[in-house]
């Protein structure tokens, strides 16, 4: 899972170790670096001091560890903005909700704080702290700001923490973090990236009308989408996010299109074409109804109530897998499922003609439908890959990596308007 590919050896990585109980995986983050050729200066923060000692962090880097901001020593051998500058990646591991939000306001208070603000590199960062801390409105504007400045951000995980508390907010494990890594400093070379690529996303339920104030729906919170529309755009791709009714802000750097129906969605799609990459994430309405009333049916006492019938609604996906010159190179799909859940989405791939299938089980009991978490089975025509359990953002940027990785740089685009 965390080989390196071939070109990140020989780099640097500056990494930044805060305070915090998960502050010990950095020793093994470490070990995970070094083994695949890189080096690693660390830098180690007052509190991060509480928890791993600079002498470990020495004996596994090889290397002086550096701490503090007025140190002479420092400054005479390499000033701190040279030792900003002195990585190919800065990476802050754990990052605590502290150093997050010193970092969204630009605050230069000590060494790891200074370092960030002058750094001319990329910044990755591992967030670990309390699920309360996490979900704190505090910590997720700043994580919003620091992606919205593109900082790349590695988990956290969901799980049971030190604290005894269950939920979003456990440090991803070293070797998912390696792998951030990896996939960082090899660059667009390696597939890393998705710049001059457009990704169509659809998300969220449709609506269908039965008369101007009743319609046809379903629970869908388009979480997921939005996370996969962000996740795509953080790897630099051109994003049109065509969205059914749903209550969340637009992801930034992303073209939202709003509709309502299933057929506004096929519209919207088609007119989003050419594109490189189409992800249907959309709870696509099955059916809608075939005469949608022009005023509000009435209820009329004794009178039966009304029959509504129901004709089937496009499918966007299979339209989309259709063989022809505008057919994205790369389209997924999302299997909804409550039993046998690889074997249909399997059946379901070929059915539709898609590339992927990201088949998941939303029985009640799993939380899933509308829910934080995800629990997936990445279908391709390799095979089946069961995915632990994780947040939907986790699941979104793991995708989206994964959708890197497929396209080579010596793959044509879908020639896409901007
Ligand atoms: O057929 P089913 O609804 O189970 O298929 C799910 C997949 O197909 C999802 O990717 C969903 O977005 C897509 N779909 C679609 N248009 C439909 C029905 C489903 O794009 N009308």
């Amino acid at each position: 899972m965390s080989a390196a590919p071939a070109p990140v050896g020989g780099r640097t990585v500056l990494l930044i170790v805060c305070g915090g109980i998960a502050a010990y995986k950095a020793l093994e983050l470490i070990r995970l670096l070094t083994g695949a050729g890189l080096r690693v200066r660390t830098v180690l923060t007052a509190a991060g001091r509480q928890f791993v000692t600079p002498l470990s962090l020495q004996a596994l880097t090889g290397e002086k560890v550096y701490e503090d901001l007025f140190s002479l020593t420092d400054e005479n051998e390499m000033g701190h903005i040279a030792l900003s500058r002195s990585g190919d990646l800065l990476v802050v591991c754990p990052a605590t909700a502290d150093i997050m939000a010193r970092m969204a306001a630009g605050l230069a208070d000590d060494l790891a704080s200074t370092l960030l603000l002058a750094t001319d590199k990329p910044v990755l960062i591992a967030p670990a702290m309390n699920v309360r801390m996490w979900d704190h409105p505090a910590t997720q504007a700043n994580l919003a700001t620091l992606r919205a400045r593109g900082v790349a951000v590695v988990g956290p995980e969901i799980g049971l923490m030190a604290c005894n508390e269950t939920g979003p907010g456990r440090l991803a494990e070293p070797p998912a973090i390696a792998e951030a890594i990896f996939r960082h400093l090899a660059g667009p070379a390696a597939s890393g990236s998705l710049t001059g690529r457009h990704a169509l996303v659809t998300a969220g339920p449709t609506h269908e009308p039965i008369d101007p104030v009743r319609y046809l729906a379903n629970r869908s919170s388009g979480r997921q989408g939005y996370e996969i529309a962000a996740a795509l755009a953080a790897l630099g791709a051109r994003v049109t996010l065509v969205s059914g009714p749903v209550d969340l802000p637009p992801p930034p750097g992303v073209t939202l299109h709003r509709v309502e129906t299933a057929r506004q969605m096929l519209a919207a799609c088609r007119d989003a074409l050419p594109c490189d990459i189409a992800i249907c994430a959309a709870a696509v309405a099955d059916w809608h109804v075939a005469q949608e009333a022009t005023s509000k049916i009435k209820k009329t006492a004794g009178a039966p109530p009304p029959v509504l019938t129901l004709v089937p609604n496009p499918d966007i996906l299979a339209d989309l897998s259709a063989p022809g010159p505008t057919r994205p190179a790369l389209v997924v799909g999302f299997a909804a499922e409550t039993d046998t859940v690889g074997q249909h989405a399997a059946a379901k791939r070929q059915r539709k003609g898609c590339d992927w299938i990201v088949a998941n089980d939303v029985r009640p009991e799993t939380g899933i439908m509308g829910g934080q978490e995800n629990e997936i089975i990445l279908i391709t025509d390799t095979g089946a890959e069961p995915w632990p359990r994780m947040d939907k953002h986790a699941v979104a940027t793991r995708l989206a990596g994964r959708i890197a990785a497929f396209f080579t740089p010596d793959m044509p685009s879908g020639r896409s308007p901007s």
